[in-house]
């Protein structure tokens, strides 16, 4: 159940109220926990609600086993049960592990998302995927587990760091290009926006960023073809965060991985120059600025291939013909590209490797 624009914390007790849970515990990370856990926690004990709340060090980097381990043991000290509920109350990376742990916990119970960050309302809180990272990989232990709501409140974002909010932007952007000319056609029209901009506006590219999500995961939940469109952009863009040990956002590395693969759609002869241009602009616009780095020191093409979900080191990408549409052949929608074509693209912006 997606639930828009509701005062979040009052719509979360009324579902918890509803489903008549023994007890919620909330899961927050370091940062998100001052901001609205407590407010959040005081509203549960007003409604008389058993509660518990459980910290995590805010970062990606503390998306791990032993992270999940903590809270395990934290949940089970309250005496949390069968019946109790878990409300995930942060960005992508509390919705991943508060999820996963749900997913596992007396063999699963249910749990409530509340994406705080634009990135994680308009793509990680969507389509069921929970889990960790491990020193092997990204999200490679986990499960598809999908809450029993999520509530979307743009009202979160006042307080997210710009970056934060660039990499949700980047993610919306990418949304458009795989499916939705239109949408694009109204980036380019309302960005650069931020968290503080004409709340309309903001609720649309939420809703409309949302609903594309949703309507390719329903085509394919366990991502055997058409949702991993959805990884336009990343197979340069996790390379990029790789090697810069994690220094360039994930944000700014989808935006440069969403304008090389771009490049490498055009170079096959697929994507048209002045669409490739169009999209340039639209990343610089809505705040990218430095889109592609000038000096180099590692070979992406070494990170592309050593990507841990690659399948025999195959490097495969979705290809783009248009904006709004992808290039698909008898219902594959990724392509391996031959390494001649890929060095060229990625010579041609000096993207051999990155140095920082
Ligand atoms: N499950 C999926 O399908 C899926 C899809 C995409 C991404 N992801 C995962 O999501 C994670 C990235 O999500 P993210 O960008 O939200 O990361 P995040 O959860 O680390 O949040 C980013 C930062 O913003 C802070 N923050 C969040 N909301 C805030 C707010 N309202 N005000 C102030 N600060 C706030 C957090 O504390 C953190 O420091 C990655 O781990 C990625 O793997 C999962
Ligand atoms: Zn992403």
């Amino acid at each position: 159940m997606l639930i828009f624009w509701k005062e979040p914390i009052q719509t979360a007790i009324k579902i918890i109220r509803g489903k008549k849970y023994a007890g919620v515990a909330v899961i927050s990370d370091s940062n998100v926990i001052s901001l609205y856990a407590n407010t959040f926690v005081s509203c549960l004990k007003k409604a008389k609600l058993p509660c518990s709340v459980i910290e995590f060090p805010a970062g990606d980097s503390n998306k791990t086993r032993s992270t999940k381990e903590k809270i395990e043991d934290s949940l089970l000290k309250t005496g949390a049960g069968r019946d109790w509920v878990i409300v995930a109350l942060g960005g992508g990376v509390t919705g991943d592990i508060a999820g996963f742990t749900a997913s596992t916990f007396m063999r699963g119970i249910d749990w409530i998302n509340i994406p705080t960050s634009l990135l994680s309302m308009v793509d990680a809180s969507l389509g069921g995927k929970t889990g960790v990272n491990t020193p092997s990989g990204k999200n490679l232990i986990g499960t598809f587990h999908n809450p029993v709501a999520i509530i979307i409140s743009e009202t979160f974002l006042q307080t997210l760091p710009h970056l934060e909010w660039l990499n949700g932007i980047a993610e919306i952007i990418k949304h458009a290009v795989i499916m939705d000319r239109k949408f694009f056609e109204f980036l380019e029209r309302v960005l650069p926006i931020g968290p503080h901009s004409n709340r309309k506006i903001i609720r649309k590219i939420i809703r409309r960023s949302i609903e594309i999500k949703k309507s390719i995961v329903k085509q394919d939940e366990r991502e055997l073809s058409i949702r991993s469109i959805l990884n336009f952009g990343h197979t340069v863009g996790h390379a990029i965060e790789k090697s810069s040990e994690y220094k360039i956002s994930h944000g700014r590395a989808v935006a440069t991985g969403i304008i090389v693969e771009a490049a490498i759609s055009m170079e096959l002869g697929l994507f048209p120059h002045s669409s490739f241009k169009r999209l340039t602009e639209l990343l610089i616009q809505a705040g990218f600025k430095s889109l592609v780095q000038k000096k180099f020191s590692s070979d992406l093409i070494y990170f592309m291939r050593t990507d841990k979900k690659k399948r025999m080191g195959k490097i495969n990408f979705v290809l783009i013909k248009d904006i709004g549409k992808v290039y698909s052949n008898k219902n594959l929608f990724t392509f391996e590209v031959p390494e001649k074509t890929l060095k060229k693209v990625l010579n041609r912006f000096g993207l051999k490797g990155l140095e920082y």
